[in-house]
């Protein structure tokens, strides 16, 4: 049934006159089992959200289930976590990009955790910076009332403050200027949208910014897909590609040399996505169960670290890659 539906807009992607997918087309090669280290662990029926790095290579880590950031140095054992922002009138804190140095966009809203709902008309985007003592101030970028539910985040361009934000209830991508507050939404394409049956819709999720083109994430749809934009206005300039299907997964990191590692939340494993168009699947048994998010280390020790937020087992884990 899904595959059925899935051919729908298939089509039109492939019949496209640019290259398409990488040979590989997507095809799950293996499963390999990887061993999995606890950082921190939060306490229960916390749902961690999203990680982002701070330059100095400092974890910062989002709520879903109360409207905190939390701040882990992982360099020394015991870990040191903190209570780094906690925000007022809001439920959720979702994703998080850094635009300018120690300067991040950060999604906030309501998600009910009660009957896993998102709450329209509570998203905004604010902007959180830290100080090198650690300390931090946040004020809002601007509301989107008309949003149903705002996720992943990504900086398009650093140098005029460009970000995209993904909407995963209306399966769009807003370009958000962060200097300006200006909204618009950049992005429109079916591989976007959820599923209109789904009791929690979530099309459009995980978004990064590489080389010129969108990557994203479609968890209803299980979809990996890019597309090349406009760094200026967000728009397309090329087709929405799709590079992977059967691939369940929330949020994700895209490495310099093109390799794609994505939480698989409800798969229980973590994704690695090759350039040439195929993927394994990473997993860690219980100790890798809801991954919601990725982040590689930031420090020339921990480059090869990849840091995993969880929403059961609640925590933050590493493996090395
Ligand atoms: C929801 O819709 C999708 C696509 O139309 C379909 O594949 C799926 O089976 C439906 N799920 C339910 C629970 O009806
Ligand atoms: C990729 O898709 C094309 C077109 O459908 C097909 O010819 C090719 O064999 C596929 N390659 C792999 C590795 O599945
Ligand atoms: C959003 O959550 C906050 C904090 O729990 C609450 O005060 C507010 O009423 C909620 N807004 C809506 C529209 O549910
Ligand atoms: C793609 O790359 C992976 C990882 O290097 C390798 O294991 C796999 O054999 C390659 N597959 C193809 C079709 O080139």
């Amino acid at each position: 049934m899904l595959l059925f539906n899935l051919a729908l807009f298939v089509l039109p992607v492939l019949s496209s006159t640019t290259p398409g997918p990488p040979p590989g087309n997507g095809t799950k090669i293996r499963t390999v089992n990887t061993k999995v280290q606890t950082i921190h662990q939060f306490e229960e029926n916390t749902w961690a959200e999203n990680i982002a790095i701070r330059q100095d290579g400092t974890l910062l880590v989002s709520l879903l289930s109360k409207p905190q950031l939390y701040s882990i140095d992982p360099t020394e054992y015991p870990y040191n976590v903190q209570l780094a922002h906690e925000f007022d009138g809001c439920a959720s804190v979702l994703g998080i990009a850094e635009y300018r140095k120690d300067v991040f966009a950060v999604v906030r809203g309501n998600f009910s955790m009660e009957v896993t709902e998102w709450v329209p008309g509570t998203f905004s985007i604010w902007r959180v910076q830290f100080t090198s003592d650690g300390q931090s101030e946040s004020s809002q970028i601007t509301e989107i009332p008309e949003a149903g539910g705002l996720n992943g985040i990504a900086t398009l361009n650093p140098k005029s403050g460009i970000l995209l934000v993904a909407d995963s209830v209306n399966g769009v991508v807003w370009r958000v200027g962060a200097d300006t507050g200006d909204r618009v939404v950049a992005l429109r394409d079916e591989t976007m949208t959820p599923f209109g049956n789904s009791s929690t819709p979530i099309g459009v999720n995980g978004i990064k910014v590489k080389n010129g083109y969108v990557y994203y994430s479609n968890t209803n749809k299980q979809l990996l897909c890019r597309v090349a934009v406009d760094t200026d206005s967000g728009m397309a300039t090329g087709p929405f590609e799709i590079l992977a299907t059967s691939f369940i997964a929330d949020d994700f990191a895209v490495t310099i040399d093109g390799y794609i590692y994505a939480a698989g939340n409800a798969a229980n494993d973590v994704k690695k996505y090759h350039v040439n168009g195929t993927w394994e699947s990473i997993t860690g048994g219980s100790d890798l169960i809801g991954p919601t998010s990725v982040a590689f280390g930031r420090s020339f020790e921990d480059a090869d670290t990849l840091y995993i937020t969880k929403k059961k087992t609640p925590g933050l884990v590493k493996i090395g890659i």
